[in-house]
């Protein structure tokens, strides 16, 4: 066996566990990481159940790979992540071909569970939950090549809003103590990364063990992480904004490396319909958080979650929803329809809105934050933005591509040995997907720039 193939539906969170999946299996079994499954020898697939469609996936990629097996019956396919989480057994019983069954937790026991389907001759089922171990018996973790990474930092979910299946796939909510961190922080800036996000499923809950006495919360982590030198900008996500307090949003004034720009779902703009989803917050409540928060940091760009049609949700409720984006003037955001999802409480509700009415208020719900997203593009058009260059544009391997401080990708002219520093760039131009730029000062720049 020398070969491994990783394939990643799903969130950040499932993209840090898959390069977590990598980083083990290299150290017990000597697999290096290829970006062909035709040359695996063991072929993973990190899966996401958020919505139903991510989920229906699966199966389909699941029926692709069967047919290598057929060819190669050595072949060891592994399904890891929620989906596998939530079907566990199950999951072996519609695709009897898999041989490791994984969850988001159990992920770090993937040396012993591929040594024993090795030596029983038979697959291997573990989707525990076993919090605390998962961190403390993964590798350092080895060289990398990026200007960016993500750290996670926090798991679980103990809000159980009503439609989502993560309290169920992820567990309870779990910190990793800020040692921890600290530690992987630092061995990431030393190899040159110098942009990280912070990863939880409510990373604003996070309160870990500071090492000392006690816990401490986000404000407190992102404060001794931005003590780190060479470390050039901060994010985190994804929040929930009942745990967005003071202390908090007092960081974003203080830490001059935090990125002035945040990710605060709010799904609704209606408190009838946050009521039935469970979100212990009102529109109200938001609206003076968002306030807050760009009190605390003028220009602070926001995006959001949304969902359509959850059951009840009737016109009024929908144009709330709107009038919220417009107060708001979101940008870049993500929106869905609803769906119903294995084992949680809105199952109980009837999936009252037909998928017509559905499909019409996403369309109208991402025409309007597509707009504001374009305006703000097109706002950049003749200033100068800090930023971290990552490496060759993906269209144009000649040019280069970085990543401004509110997360929207500048391609320009320049040298691939820029990778890896903050450049003060003219935007030139604002294209639907992306910016183009002009480098103007290829010497470290300054963060703090107008957004
Ligand atoms: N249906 C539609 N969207 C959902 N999300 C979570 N669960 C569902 C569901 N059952 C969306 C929410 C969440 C994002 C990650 O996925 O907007 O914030
Ligand atoms: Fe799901 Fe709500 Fe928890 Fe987010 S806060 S992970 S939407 S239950």
């Amino acid at each position: 066996m020398q070969n491994l193939y990783i394939k990643t539906y799903g969130c950040q969170m499932n993209e840090y566990d898959s390069e977590r999946m990598a980083d083990v299996l290299a150290v017990s079994h000597g697999l290096h990481l290829v970006d062909d499954p035709v040359l695996a020898d063991v072929l993973l697939l990190n899966t996401c159940s958020i919505r139903e469609k991510a989920a229906d996936k699966v199966f389909t990629q699941l029926g692709f790979w069967r047919s290598f097996k057929e060819r190669r019956p050595e072949l060891v396919i592994g399904v890891g992540g929620c989906v596998a989480s939530q079907e566990g057994e199950r999951l072996r019983r519609r695709a009897p071909y898999v041989d490791l069954v994984f969850g988001p937790q159990t992920l770090h026991r993937l040396p012993d569970l591929l040594d024993a389907c090795l030596a029983e001759r038979r697959p291997q089922v573990d989707v525990a939950f076993p919090m605390l171990e998962k961190f403390d018996h993964l590798p350092q973790r080895p060289g990398r090549d990026g200007a960016t990474a993500f750290v996670t930092i926090q798991e679980g979910c103990d809000k159980f809003c009503t439609f989502c299946v993560v309290p169920h796939t992820r567990g309870r909510e779990y910190s990793r103590p800020m040692p921890d961190i600290l530690r992987e922080t630092r061995t990431l800036v030393d190899q040159g990364v110098r942009e990280i996000t912070l990863l939880g499923q409510n990373v604003n809950a996070y309160r870990g063990a500071t090492g000392l006495v006690g816990e401490g919360g986000l404000a407190d982590l992102l404060a001794r992480l931005a003590r780190i030198p060479g470390l050039l900008r901060l994010r985190y996500t994804t929040s929930h904004p009942s745990n967005l307090d003071d202390e908090l949003i007092a960081a974003h004034a203080n830490i001059e490396i935090l990125a002035p720009h945040l990710h605060l779902p709010v799904q609704s703009g209606s408190d009838r319909i946050l009521r039935r989803m469970h979100r212990k917050h009102t529109v109200e409540q938001y609206l003076d958080k968002i306030e807050r928060l760009r009190v605390a940091r003028p220009g602070i760009q926001i995006s959001s979650d949304f969902i359509v049609g959850f059951p009840g949700e009737t016109d009024a409720d929908f144009a709330a929803t709107m009038e919220l984006i417009d107060a708001v003037r979101f940008d870049q955001s993500f929106s869905f329809k609803y769906s119903q999802r294995p084992n949680t409480p809105a199952l109980k509700l009837k999936d009252s809105v037909p998928e017509a009415v559905k499909d019409a208020r996403l369309a109208v719900l991402q025409g309007r934050i597509n707009g504001l997203a374009q305006g703000y593009a097109q706002a950049l058009v003749g200033t100068r933005q800090a930023v971290l260059m990552t490496g060759p544009s993906r269209r144009d391997p000649q040019q280069l591509t970085g990543k401004t401080a509110c997360n929207r990708s500048v391609n320009m002219a320049g040298s691939m040995d820029w990778v890896g520093q903050m450049l003060d760039v003219e935007i030139t131009a604002a294209l639907p997907n992306s910016l183009r730029g002009r480098v103007v000062h290829a010497a470290p720049a300054s963060q703090r720039l107008a957004v």
